[in-house]
């Protein structure tokens, strides 16, 4: 059973943004499967990178988004990104230090993404269809 059921409502409207959302929600997916799974833990430390790479380029790509349509709350969202990049990274070093960590961080990546989907990315959504369209 999947970790994070994907649904319309998670849509943002913006095709670039909710195509990343989706893989992203899909890499959480298998990682959650994986775990359950019992795989040896170098998959997991693979998963688990792969996560950390995904989502600062999923971010990146939403930075040079805002920046280069001007959007108004660009700083208060970069820095939603940078609070979660910050706590990532903690749990990445409590996961490297053998704390039995994995699923915590699954949910906490849950968790963060389904809030900061249907608010933050949708209101960054609707402002670039507004200015693009
Ligand atoms: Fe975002």
């Amino acid at each position: 059973m999947a970790l994070f059921h994907w649904q319309q409502r998670f849509l943002s409207g913006f095709q670039e943004i909710d195509e990343h959302h989706i893989h992203l929600v899909g890499l959480l997916n298998t990682a959650y499967d994986d775990f359950r799974d019992s795989v040896p833990r170098e998959r997991l430390d693979a998963l688990f990178l792969e996560l950390i790479d995904y989502a600062t380029y999923h971010f990146a790509a939403e930075e040079r988004l805002m920046k280069e349509s001007g959007y108004p709350a660009h700083e208060a969202h970069d820095q939603q990104h940078r609070q979660f990049a910050t706590r990532v990274t903690e749990m990445h070093r409590d996961y490297l230090a053998g704390k039995p960590v994995f699923l915590e961080v699954l949910s906490f990546l849950k968790g963060w993404l389904e809030s900061h989907i249907v608010k933050s990315d949708r209101d960054l959504a609707t402002f670039l269809n507004t200015v693009t369209h």
